[in-house]
Formats: C-alpha cells, structure tokens, sequence
C-alpha cells in the first residue's frame, strides 16, 4: 500500500511547522510544506509579472518551477526555487496574503495537486497545510485540525518572524493574519475547515512542550 500520512491542518501562525517537524523527526517521516507551495508560486508570478487573477497562466508556470527544501529545522531551512535561494522573501506575510489569493483558484489548486501527492514516500509523510486531511490526503491515517485565537496567533507569528529578521508591527500583523484566514475560511474550494474525523487540538495558551505532549498522546492513540 501506499505509505502513511499524517495531515495537521490549521490556520496561520497556530504552530503547524513546529508540530509537524517534530513528528517528522520523531517518526522520520518526510515532511511537506504545503504552504511554501503555494508561496512561491504567488512570488514566482508576481516576480514575472503574471497577473495573479490569471489561475491558468499560473498554473503553467507551477509546471515549470524547480523547488527544492533543504534543511529540517526551521533555524537551518533554505528554499531554493531554480537554484536561487528565496527563503527570505517566502516567509514574508506579504507573501503569505499573495499566497492566500492564488490559493482561491482551480487551476492553482489543481495544478499543485499532483505536487504535494509525490511527497509521499517511504517511510511516510506528515503533510502541514489547509487541506491535507480534506482534499490532498482523504486517507491519512491521523488528521490533527490545529486552532488557536487570533490574538495569540498574531503574536506567536510575530515572535517567528523577528527570529528571522523580518520586520513586521504586531497590529499590521494581527490584520493580514485576520484577513487571510477569513478568505482560506470563506473560499469556496477547499476551505480551511477540519476533516472528518479530525481531531481538533485548541492551543491557545499553551507552551510548545503542553502542545508536542497533547499530539504525542493523539499519536499514541492511533496506533
Ligand atoms: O501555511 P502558509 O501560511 O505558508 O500558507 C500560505 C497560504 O497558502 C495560506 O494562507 C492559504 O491561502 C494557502 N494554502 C492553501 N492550502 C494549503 C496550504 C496553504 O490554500 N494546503
């Protein structure tokens, strides 16, 4: 058969990349970004040019990419998209909105469809996104649906981003990060939502260490 998954889906900013690089080492899965996909697809158009409404002209362009992740931590990751490393300007909230606006078109969502399914390979996969456990992986073994308010979200995305040096105001911050969930929320296809049979993880006010312990216990539970 083919080989497992795990899909955590969840808003921005909710603690996705630290959980899902923490499953993958624990397991030794591999691990699929899926939002860097569609980052670097929104900045690879913008960069030439390519009006961001036209979801077919983009769609090629997805074709054409060559992406490659480097790295496991998110201190020692690198993003290289045709041999140039645009790991800096990926991890912008600028980018993260363009993301968010490609991400509403068919041809976008279709053409990296294929894309995010050949990142499942042996030993297995942790997939971190908005619809892992609904449309990319309907038959992941465990759908976590991470949550978390807005307000912390804001903040913990703020704390990331500094680390990184990337400058942002918290209120700025706090209203790209409403605006964007509002839209992966509202969209018509593939809306952020949890899976059936999700289980839902709330951690708002939890520490990194309170949030690993309550996935290693849903880990424990699928076995
Ligand atoms: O997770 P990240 O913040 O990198 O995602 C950027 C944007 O890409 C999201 O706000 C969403 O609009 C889109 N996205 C998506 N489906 C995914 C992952 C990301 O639509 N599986």
């Amino acid at each position: 058969g083919l080989p497992p998954v795990i899909a955590v889906d969840g808003p921005s900013g909710v603690g996705k990349g630290l959980v899902t690089r923490w499953l993958a080492e624990r397991l030794g899965f591999h691990r699929l970004d899926s939002g860097a996909l569609y980052r670097i697809l929104a900045l690879a158009g913008h960069r030439r040019d390519i009006d961001l409404h036209r979801g077919e002209q983009l769609a090629a362009l997805a074709a054409r990419l060559s992406i490659r992740f480097v790295g496991t931590t998110e201190d020692d990751e690198a993003i290289l998209v045709d041999g140039e490393d645009w790991t800096h300007d990926v991890r912008k909230e600028s980018t993260g909105a363009l993301a968010s606006l490609i991400a509403t078109q068919p041809p976008v969502r279709a053409a990296l469809l294929q894309q995010q399914r050949d990142f499942r390979e042996a030993p297995g996969l942790i997939a971190d996104g908005r619809d892992m456990g609904t449309i990319v992986f309907p038959d992941a073994r465990l759908k976590i649906f991470m949550d978390a308010s807005a307000d912390e979200r804001a903040q913990r995305r703020h704390k990331q981003l500094s680390a990184k040096g990337i400058e942002a105001r918290i209120a700025t911050l706090r209203e790209e990060i409403r605006a964007r969930d509002e839209r992966d929320r509202n969209r018509p296809i593939a809306p952020l939502k949890p899976a059936d049979g999700a289980q839902v993880v709330d951690t708002t006010g939890l520490p990194p260490a309170a949030v690993l312990e309550k996935i290693e216990a849903l880990l424990q539970r699928s076995r």
